[in-house]
């Protein structure tokens, strides 16, 4: 059963699937520090929605066994106020993203030593003023940075904990361009972030594969930024490796040399990108292209080392992609970036990822159901992205259900029956309502996933097809290429739906209790 599937993907945290055998810490022990502080961890005070509800207990907090463990330092920090500038004012995450400042482009010069897991970097972030910059703040956790310029010159920095705290010597003037070129090298230590308690994110190495999954914080790991999805940008990323590897990113391989025996493969996104959603993957891959009727270029990265059995197993999977893109433009509009694809690991993951334009997956996660879900991000998540990561419901119910009415369509089976099964297991798993999760519960799947798509289910029926897909299209575009907050899709909601469909979405949204307005769908499954 695909749902199950997913439910499995998603929620999977075996050793085998970290990634790291030297990783110091248990990822069970982060869970159960993460839940044991949570109690007293104050709410967020500049949240965008309501306050999170305590009454329904998430998945890890019902089986994971209480600890007397000390919080992490990490964790201290996520709690702080960061000093103005030096935050975005996520309601989850204060420290990410910064302020003072628009980015507008970044500009990644990576060479990777994929032996030593090592990089060698110059990230030029280019930015607008929007204020006067005496300090400019960047993300950015470990590795050794060696020199920092603002506009070509040469400025004082200093590093604490996730900060790179830059000091021209004058200050930005508001209303500027000016760029930050950091120089930095090391070992990408991948990042325990709460929001994540299966297993640290950010940059992997795992048999002879580097790639990236940064969702929510990891990005801050490999290249310096305004790590939050606010502040979107245009992305360069050139990565050099040995010549027997491909390298592959985001948006399109605009140039590939090799010079001493070192390749240098240039990827260029041309639109706004989320930092999350950047992707570096390292490794024997071949590329193999298939394209939409409207001419859209699909190129899949698939392992050198399948058999052929395999190969053509992988390809008959991917084949899928062209007709689902055609089926999500046919209700949202046109594909929003100038390519699309799929990287498949050699080797099973707990995760399928949808960095923008190169969905990452693993070699079990090749079904219509993760294809459809990955991919439907590219409208919701990576276009339209979430204004506050309390707002994730917004990417993940979305993009799971979008994923099941392309899967309905393409095996012929009745998305109320789909959503009957789905509504059995949101009630057995008492999910919590996806609008007032806890940074522990950012990927809970009863809630955030499953719960949210039963809420759009419920709004589609209430509304019916034309008007809901008004209501979907119109959040699509107020955002496209931009973030935005449950709040202003409520607000398209009760503009073209009325005061009762704000109601129907509030009690899904926020009610600790499941809605019973779905209720007929389990009556008439078992009836027939
Ligand atoms: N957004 C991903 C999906 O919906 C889940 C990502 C979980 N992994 C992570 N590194 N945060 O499939
Ligand atoms: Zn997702």
């Amino acid at each position: 059963m695909p749902a199950l599937a997913l439910a499995l993907v998603l929620s999977a945290c075996t050793s085998s699937d970290d990634g790291r055998s030297d990783a110091t810490v248990p990822v069970r022990a982060t869970a159960e520090a993460a839940t044991a502080t949570s109690a007293t961890v104050p709410p967020p005070s500049t949240t965008a929605a309501p306050a999170p509800a305590t009454t329904a207990p998430s998945v890890t907090e019902t089986t994971a066994p209480t600890t007397t463990a000390p919080p992490a330092p990490a964790e201290e920090q996520e709690h702080a106020v960061p000093p103005p500038g030096a935050g975005a004012g996520d309601s989850f995450y204060p420290w990410l993203g910064n302020s003072g400042y628009d980015v507008t482009h970044y500009d990644l010069a990576l060479d990777v030593d994929p032996d030593a897991n090592a990089i060698d970097g110059v990230t030029t972030v280019h930015a607008v003023s929007t204020s006067e910059l005496e300090t400019i703040y960047l993300d950015l956790s470990g590795l050794e940075v060696s020199t920092v310029k603002v506009d070509d010159t040469a400025a004082e920095f200093s590093r604490e904990d996730a900060e790179l705290i830059v000091q021209p010597t004058t200050p930005v003037p508001a209303g500027v361009s000016f760029s930050v070129e950091v120089a930095y090298s090391g070992m990408p230590e991948r990042i325990d972030d709460p929001g994540v308690p299966f297993f640290e994110i950010g940059w992997f190495n795992q048999d002879g594969v580097i790639f990236t999954a940064n969702e929510p914080s990891g990005s801050m790991s490999w290249f310096p930024s305004s790590n939050h999805p606010t502040d979107k940008a245009t992305f360069t990323i050139a990565i050099t490796v040995p010549e027997r590897l491909t390298a592959a990113s985001n948006g399109l391989l605009t140039s590939e040399t090799v010079v001493d025996g070192r390749r240098t493969a240039t990827w260029q996104m041309n639109d706004p990108m989320a930092t999350y959603l950047a992707a570096v993957y390292i490794g024997e891959f071949e590329r193999h292209e298939q394209g939409t009727r409207e001419g859209l270029l699909i190129r899949d990265y698939i392992p050198s080392s399948l058999t052929d059995e395999e190969r053509q197993a992988t390809l008959e999977a991917l084949s899928v992609t062209p007709g689902a893109i055609e089926f999500f433009e046919e209700l949202l509009g046109p594909y929003p970036f100038d390519a699309y694809g799929t990287l498949v690991l050699p080797f099973r993951t707990g995760f399928a990822m949808e960095n923008q334009t190169l969905s990452l997956h693993g070699n079990q996660t090749l079904n219509p159901l993760i294809i459809g879900h990955e991919l439907a991000h590219a409208w919701f998540g990576n276009s339209v992205s979430p204004g506050d990561w309390s707002d994730i419901w917004l990417n993940e119910g979305f993009a799971h259900y979008l994923a099941f009415l392309y899967l309905a369509d393409y095996e012929g089976s009745d998305i109320g029956a789909l959503m009957a099964g789905e509504l059995q297991a949101a009630r057995d798993a008492n999910a919590a309502p996806p609008a007032s999760v806890t940074v522990q519960q950012l990927f809970d799947f009863n809630s955030v996933y499953r719960r949210s798509t039963l809420t759009l289910h419920a709004l589609h029926r209430h509304l019916g097809d034309e008007m809901f897909f008004e209501v979907v299209r119109s959040h699509y575009q107020q955002s496209a290429g931009d973030s935005v907050t449950t709040r202003e899709f409520m607000a398209i909601v009760a503009q073209l739906g009325g005061p009762e469909a704000v109601a129907l979405l509030a009690s899904w949204l926020y009610s600790p209790e499941m809605p019973s307005t779905l209720d007929d769908l389990a009556v008439s499954d078992s009836a027939g």
